[in-house]
C-alpha cells in the first residue's frame, strides 16, 4: 500500500477542478453524441429521403469514427500530449456538431458524423488517461469515475434533449448541433488545464513537469513523486513501437484491458441503451410516451443516480468487489427479463421494468466506471497511451457488434435466448475476473506496473 494510498482525501487544488471539469465534459459529449442520434432519426429520414441502409450509416459512423479517433488518440497522446489531444478532441466535436447542423445533404451529415465520431474517440482515450495521470493515486478511481458519470449524464441529457425538441421536424438539426456547445466548453478547459506532468517528464521537460506539479498538488512533497516517475519511465529512452505493446512482457495487463473491454459490452449494456424504448414495447408498455418516459427514468436518469455509487466505494473497497458485486446483478436481473418475455404472463412488463432497473443500477456502479478506470492504471507509461488505445478501440468494435446484431439475434433466437446470452457473458465474466484481475486499488501507477515485472508481488488476496 503507498504512503499517497493512506491519506485518502488529500485536498485537490482549483488546477486540479480544472482537470475534473476537462475529464467530465469530455465524458459528457462522448454520453451526448451516444443518445442523441435515437431522438433526431426520424427528422433526418424525413429530410433526405433517407432509406434503412443510410439510416444506418448515419447511426453507425460515429461508432466507425471513435474506433478510427481511438486508435489515433493513444499516438497522438503520446506524441502531442495529453492535453493538446483533448484540445484536437474539442475542435473536433465541435467542428462536427456544426457540419451536422447545417449539412445541406447525406454526404455532408455522414461527414460530420465522422469527424465527431473521431473526437468521441480521441477523447475517450485522452480524457480518462489525463485523469488517470494527474490524479494523486487516492483519488485515481474516483477521477476516472468522473468520466463515467458525465458519460451517463450526456446520455440521459441527450434522452431529455430528443424530447424536448421532438415536435418538429427539422429539429434535428438542433439536437446534432447542440454538441457544439460542450465542444467549445471543452477546448476552453483544456485551454486552461495542466499538461500532465508524467507525460513532460517522458518527453524530457522536467522544468516545466516541476511547475506544473508544483501547481496542481502544492503542499505536497514533489521529490518522491518525481523520483517515483522517473524511476519507471528509466528505460524509456522514446515511446514504444507498435510491436512492442504486443510484446509477451506486457501481454497479461493487455489481456486483462482488453478482456474487461470486451465484457463491459458483450453482457448487453448498449443493447439495453439503444433499444430500450423496443424492450419496454414488447414489455408491454404500449404507447410510446410511456416507452419514452420508461426509457429515460428507469434507464437514463438511473445509470446517472447509481454511478455514484461507484464514485463512493472505488478507492474505499477497490475494484474487484465493485466488478464482482456488479455481475452477478447484471447476470440476475437479465436472466429474469428473459424469463418474464417467455411467460409473457401478467407480471412480465413489472418484471422488465425492475429487472432492468437492477441491470443498469449492476452496471453503473461496476464494469461502467471500473472497466475504464483499470484500463487506464494498468499499463506502464512506455506503453500506456497506445495500449489504451487498442482497449479502447477494441470496446468501440465490441459496441458496434452487440449494438449491430442485437435486433438479428432477437429475431433468430427470441428475446428469451438472447438475455440469457448476456447472462452467460456475465457468468463467464465472473469467472473471468475472480481469476485474472488483480486489485489496483490504492496503489500508485508506479507500484502497478511492478506487478507485469513480478508477478509474485500481486498480492495472494488479490488473486484469490
Ligand atoms: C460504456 C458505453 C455505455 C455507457 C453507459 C460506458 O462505460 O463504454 O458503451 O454506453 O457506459 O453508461
Amino acid at each position: 500500500m503507498s504512503k499517497e494510498a493512506g491519506t485518502g482525501a488529500e485536498r485537490l487544488s482549483a488546477l486540479m477542478m480544472v482537470v475534473v471539469a476537462v475529464i467530465i465534459l469530455a465524458g459528457m459529449l462522448f454520453g451526448y453524441d451516444q443518445g442523441v442520434i435515437s431522438g433526431a432519426l426520424s427528422g433526418i429520414k424525413k429530410s433526405f429521403g433517407l432509406g434503412p441502409t443510410l439510416l444506418e450509416v448515419v447511426t453507425s459512423w460515429v461508432t466507425l469514427g471513435a474506433l478510427v479517433g481511438s486508435l489515433i488518440g493513444g499516438e497522438l497522446a503520446d506524441r502531442i500530449g495529453r492535453k493538446k489531444a483533448v484540445l484536437a478532441a474539442g475542435v473536433l466535436f465541435t467542428l462536427g456538431a456544426l457540419l451536422q447542423s447545417i449539412a445541406p445533404d447525406t454526404l455532408v451529415l455522414v461527414g460530420g458524423r465522422l469527424i465527431i465520431g473521431i473526437g468521441v474517440g480521441l477523447a475517450a482515450v485522452a480524457a480518462p488517461l489525463y485523469g488517470a495521470e494527474l490524479a494523486p493515486a487516492s483519488w485515481r478511481g474516483r477521477f476516472v469515475s468522473a468520466y463515467q458519470l458525465a458519460i451517463t449524464i450526456g446520455i440521459f441529457l441527450a434522452y431529455q434533449v430528443d424530447a424536448v425538441l421532438s415536435g418538429e421536424e427539422s429539429n434535428w438539426r438542433l439536437m446534432l448541433g447542440a454538441a457544439a456547445v460542450a465542444g467549445i466548453a471543452l477546448f476552453l478547459a483544456a485551454l486552461a488545464a495542466p499538461e500532465s506532468p508524467r507525460w513532460l517528464l517522458k518527453v524530457g521537460r522536467k522544468e516545466e513537469a516541476l511547475a506544473e506539479l508544483r501547481a496542481v498538488r502544492p503542499g505536497v512533497d514533489q521529490a518522491p513523486v518525481v523520483a517515483a516517475i522517473e524511476g519507471s519511465l528509466r528505460e524509456e529512452a522514446h515511446n514504444a513501437s507498435w510491436a512492442e505493446v504486443f510484446d509477451r512482457r506486457w501481454r497479461r495487463p493487455l489481456m486483462l484491458a482488453v478482456g474487461l473491454a470486451i465484457y463491459q459490452q458483450i453482457t448487453g449494456i448498449n443493447a439495453i441503451i439503444y433499444y430500450a424504448d423496443g424492450i419496454f414495447a414488447s414489455a408491454g408498455f404500449t404507447t410510446p410516451a410511456a416507452q419514452t418516459m420508461a426509457t429515460t427514468w428507469a434507464i437514463g436518469a438511473v445509470n446517472v443516480l447509481a454511478t455514484f455509487i461507484a464514485i463512493a466505494y472505488i478507492d474505499k473497497i477497490g475494484r474487484r468487489p465493485l466488478l464482482l458485486a456488479g455481475l452477478v446483478g447484471m447476470g440476475v436481473s437479465l436472466f429474469a427479463v428473459g424469463c418474464a418475455f417467455l411467460s409473457k404472463g401478467g407480471a412480465a412488463g413489472a418484471v422488465t421494468l425492475v429487472g432492468l432497473v437492477i441491470f443498469i443500477i449492476s452496471f453503473a456502479f461496476s464494469l461502467g466506471p471500473v472497466v475504464w478506470t483499470v484500463i487506464n492504471e494498468v499499463f506502464p507509461s512506455r506503453v500506456r497511451g497506445r495500449a489504451v488505445a487498442v482497449a479502447t478501440a477494441v470496446n468501440w468494435g465490441a459496441a458496434f457488434v452487440v449494438s449491430q446484431f442485437f435486433l438479428t439475434l432477437v429475431e433468430a433466437i427470441g428475446r428469451p435466448a438472447t438475455f440469457w446470452l448476456f447472462t452467460f457473458f456475465c457468468v463467464t465474466g465472473w469467472v473471468w475476473v475472480w481469476r485474472r484481475v488483480p486489485e489496483t486499488n490504492g496503489r500508485t501507477l508506479e507500484e502497478i506496473e511492478l506487478f507485469w515485472a513480478e508477478p509474485a508481488l500481486v498480492p495472494a488476496a488479490d488473486r484469490s
